[in-house]
């Protein structure tokens, strides 16, 4: 078994999943009612966060996937008491950390990328912190070097052994200026989460402003924080003394709420996604409605659905916030496949994020991928050789195949496209997706999809 079929095993195990293959009978629009809980890329960093405070935290609304139980599971190795208190609800007590056995977080480590934000808590908490290799979709290289950068930066020493990278503080942490040489979202809340217990203050340039990130800088602020959100990507934070315990709703989960909204689309369909709010996919909903979708804001939702007729083409770049998230595009390349034209889709946050197309492409789509992207278009990241860009030409009907699933995001696109397509496909390493959407089966079931586990 290759190491993505483990992992996504391993992923299906944690979170109940039947079996890690599924078998579709696609060509029948999703129709009917969702909903989506807490992002997946805040509920994992307010439970680290959870290390700071020397009283529990409790989060709402956090969502049943994979990655929350592989940051479960690291917590209690470091002997954070974590315990549901509620459905969806997380009581995290942080009263006796201590070191964790290198074996236990090993075995988590490899799932996620979380581990890497342990770094700063671990450093406040015991003086020391050992990451090993990280995990995570395998979408590009995905260095931690603006994270180890702004380590040292407050004081930390870093030394890579034979475990993974061992990182020391043998005169505690201070307050540092740092400048991120592009606003990824894991440095800044790495600088986030080390700065605010550091003795002085930090300000921090090129900071990403994403609306998860704005969750946990208000977690923070509840847990006793000072931090101010300047303007132009400026965040200035006064260290304090300690932190206690927080009790906080997670923000929803607005990859979820987009990828649902671009499944009602490409099938014909009509859903209605409970707990998506408007503020945070406004750049989204801005396209949708471009490429012909239709959507009404509701106060407990938003409906999304094809209004019938020819869906029109786009140009998209993706940004980071407020731009069109890198996290977006694929389940929407899904529904461009149908709509009538050239449609371009520029990545220009991670190098490999279109290699999903291959499948799309074996299923029927007319796509072209650009390894060097789009000339006239510049790079984000730094220090990056490779761009892509996809062209999508449409419309073509797509038929039913054979697909394994790459990563999280492509991976819900292959379930689009084989629920899109005409006759049976068969889903493999269905358990990826299980990392990042909750009980996705079930609601694929609610909706009306019409597939059968297999294996
Ligand atoms: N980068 C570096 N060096 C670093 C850190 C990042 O070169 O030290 C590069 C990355 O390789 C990438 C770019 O900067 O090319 C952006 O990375 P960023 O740090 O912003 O992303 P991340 O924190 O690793 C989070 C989400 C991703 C989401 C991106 C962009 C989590 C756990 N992951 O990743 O979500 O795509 O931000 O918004 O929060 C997903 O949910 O499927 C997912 C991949």
């Amino acid at each position: 078994m290759n190491s993505l079929a483990k992992d996504s095993t391993a992923a299906a195990k944690r979170t109940g999943l039947l079996s890690n293959q599924i078998i579709i009978n696609g060509g029948k629009p999703l129709r009917g009612r969702i909903n989506v809980r807490g992002a997946k890329n805040l509920a994992t960093k307010a439970m680290v966060a959870a290390l700071l405070a020397d009283t529990p935290s409790v989060l709402k609304d956090v969502p049943a996937i994979s990655d929350v139980r592989v940051v479960t599971g690291m917590l209690e190795a470091y002997g954070v008491t974590v315990t549901e208190t509620g459905d969806g609800e997380l009581t995290l007590d942080p009263g006796n950390v201590l070191k964790a056995h290198f074996a236990k977080i090993d075995a988590l480590a490899g799932s996620s990328r979380i581990p890497i934000l342990f770094c700063g808590p671990l450093l406040h908490r015991l003086g020391e912190a050992l990451i090993p290799d990280l995990g995570g979709c395998r979408i590009g290289d995905r260095p931690i070097d603006f994270h180890l950068d702004a380590l040292r930066a407050f004081g930390a020493v870093v030394d890579k052994s034979y475990e993974g990278i061992r990182l020391t503080a043998p005169d505690g942490l201070h307050g540092a200026d740092i400048d991120l040489p592009y606003p990824s979202v894991g440095a800044t809340e790495q600088v986030l989460l080390t700065a605010v217990l550091a003795r002085g203050v930090t300000e921090l340039k090129g900071a990403a402003i994403e609306p998860e990130i704005m969750d946990l800088i208000a977690i923070l602020q509840k847990m006793g924080a000072i931090i101010n959100v300047e303007p132009d990507r400026v965040i200035f934070i006064e260290g304090v003394e300690k932190l206690s315990g927080y009790n906080h709703r997670a923000l929803f989960d607005r990859n979820e709420a987009a990828s649902w909204a671009s499944a009602a689309l490409a099938t014909g369909g009509d859903i209605f996604v409970e707990g998506a709010k408007q503020q945070e996919l406004m750049t989204f909903l801005n396209i949708f409605r471009k490429v012909g979708g239709a959507f009404d804001i509701a106060e407990d939702g938003i409906r999304f659905w094809h209004p019938g007729g020819i869906l029109k083409p786009v140009v998209i770049e993706t940004d980071v916030h407020p731009g069109f998230m890198t996290d977006w595009q694929q389940p929407l390349i899904v529904a461009l496949t149908q709509a009538e034209g050239r449609s371009v889709v520029h990545e220009t946050v991670y190098e490999n994020r279109l290699g999903f197309t291959s499948a799309l492409i074996e299923m029927g789509a007319n796509i072209d991928v650009f390894e060097e992207g789009l000339e006239s278009i510049s790079r984000r990241v730094p220090r990056r050789p490779l761009e892509q860009a996809a062209v999508i030409i449409g419309p073509t009907p797509l038929h039913g195949a054979d697909v394994e699933i790459p990563d999280l995001r492509g991976g819900f696109s292959h379930l689009i496209a084989a629920l899109t397509a005409e006759g049976q496909s068969t889903v493999s390493n269905i358990g990826i997706i299980a990392r990042g959407y909750e009980h996705f089966t079930d609601k694929l079931q609610s909706l009306g999809a019409d597939f059968v586990y297999e294996g």
